[in-house]
């Protein structure tokens, strides 16, 4: 049989993948099998094909001595296409055993991230299926592209768990990509006299023979990227909002002076958010504060962000912003990152103009004017179009992103601005949504305004655009 000189990548990768499953399972001309990636233009293995996750349910146990993490995780996923062995990503972590719907499936475990699954019976299209991994060690931490750590982070008096873009693989197995929402149940158990908070609502706290179990829940869809899971020593503080949303809100004692005035600010933040951009997606709020060096990054995680210290009034309002901006309406990939923070940004420039400082005009104006001299890479690229995986948290992507948003305020006046801030999320409110979604969703909003040239100057073109 003559050789084929050279193989295309697709080719060659999904015959790789083949021979893995030989390796493990005995393949067949008839396997049908889940892709290792959703083709995102950034991150091509992120996520999987062929199911979609509905709920994982973590269950894990962590001794901040030995660092080991010891976890089962329980994924319920529907079937999108008839599946003989699907991937899930997952890193690092010592797999123990696999099954679905509670039959020892095979598996391979491959050095990258991705976690193949051939459960014993084929699934058809449109079934519904739980797979359940158990796994120990311990957890990585990982260095994304633009060099921040994340994943499983030490802290001073325990660990920190942060996910974006890519560090939830880190611990637990998931379909790790944006475009795939699910609801949780984590449950953590640590030894007693240590605390561990996530997202949602916490729905038991037991301590039995020196250990304390504490059981997380998220009733509504969250990304993977957003879940999160602290251990330490905490402060923990509940109260309510005015309209009775239940606040959580836990504080490394290291920085509960440096926190108590800003963090008494949720309940003020989240009416004025409310006002402005519709009524609250989730069914609780609140923030984790860890020490300043436990992470590189505060991050948005689900209900109750996460700040390496004390935060400033300004990045809380960008954290509880996201709730909205990227939480409940989340990008479809990651390219699409500006929907997140153009508009947390933005709110950042409106919470200052409502509260006595610049206007958003003036923020606009002076970031037009001389705005490389405080974000370098402003003009780098378009905040729609990234230079690469490294740039996905880039200047442009906040900072232009915002400024796009300032321009169709220019365009359609207050009012319809105003609607647009609150429609966006309504309309997708726990969905995905895309750039081409929201310059589709504005141009119908305002159907007598052209915005061509806003998409081409601000969203889509590289350098400067000539006029502010
Ligand atoms: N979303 C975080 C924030 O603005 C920052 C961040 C961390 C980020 N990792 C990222 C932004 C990856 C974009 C891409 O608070
Ligand atoms: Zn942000």
């Amino acid at each position: 049989m003559p050789r084929p000189a050279r193989l295309v990548p697709a080719v060659a990768s999904a015959l790789a993948l083949a021979l893995t499953l030989t390796a493990c399972g005995g393949g067949s001309a008839r396997d049908k099998i889940g892709a290792s990636g959703v083709s995102d233009p950034y991150f091509p293995k992120a996520g999987n094909g062929g199911y979609d996750v509905t709920h994982y349910a973590l269950t894990l146990a962590y001794d901040s001595t030995s660092r080991r993490l010891t976890g089962t995780a329980e994924i319920e996923a529907r079937a999108k296409q008839d599946l003989t062995s699907f991937n899930l990503d997952f890193k690092g972590m010592k797999v123990t055993v696999a099954e679905v719907d509670d039959a020892p499936a095979r598996f391979h475990h491959s050095g990258h991230h991705e976690l193949t699954i051939r459960p014993p019976d084929a699934l058809d299209r449109n079934a519904t299926f739980r797979t359940t991994v158990h796994y120990s060690g311990r957890p990585e931490t990982i260095t994304d592209p633009d060099g921040s750590r994340e994943g499983w982070l030490r802290t001073a008096d325990g660990a920190l768990a942060l996910g974006e873009p890519v560090g939830s693989m880190a611990w637990f197995p998931g379909n790790h990509h944006p475009s795939d929402k699910a609801t949780y149940d984590i449950t953590i158990t640590v030894p007693e006299g240590l605390k561990a908070v996530s997202n949602g609502e916490l729905r038991r706290e037991e301590t039995k023979r020196g250990r304390t179990i504490f059981a997380w829940r998220t009733a509504e869809p969250m990304a993977t990227y957003l879940a999160t899971v602290a251990i330490g020593e905490y402060d923990v503080r509940r109260s309510k909002t005015a309209n009775g949303l239940p606040v959580y809100v836990a504080v490394d004692p290291d920085q509960s002076k440096a926190s108590a005035k800003v963090l008494a600010r949720i309940p003020e933040i989240m009416r004025w958010a409310e006002e402005n951009f519709g009524p609250y997606p989730f069914s609780s709020t609140g923030a984790i504060v860890d020490r300043a060096n436990d992470a590189g990054y505060a991050l948005e995680t689900q209900t109750r962000p996460v700040f390496p210290g004390a935060p400033d009034t300004a990045l809380l309002v960008h954290e509880l912003a996201h709730q909205w901006y990227g939480n409940s309406v989340t990008p479809a990939s990651w390219r699409d990152m500006w929907l997140n923070e153009g508009f947390a940004t933005y709110a950042e420039w409106l919470w200052q103009e409502d509260h006595g400082g610049d206007t958003a005009q003036a923020t606009f104006d002076a970031l037009y004017d001389h705005g490389e001299n405080t974000y370098e890479n402003l003009w780098a690229f378009p905040p729609a179009s990234p230079t690469s995986a490294a740039h996905i948290s880039g200047d442009p992507v906040y900072q232009r992103g915002a400024m796009l948003l300032h321009k169709i305020r220019e365009a359609t006046g207050d009012a319809t601005f105003h609607d647009i801030l609150r429609g966006w999320p309504t309309t997708h409110r726990h969905g995905n949504a895309s750039t081409s979604d929201f310059t589709a969703y504005v141009e119908q909003q305002a159907s007598d305004e052209d915005f061509s040239a806003i998409w081409d100057d601000w969203l889509y073109g590289s350098g400067k655009p000539d006029h502010a």
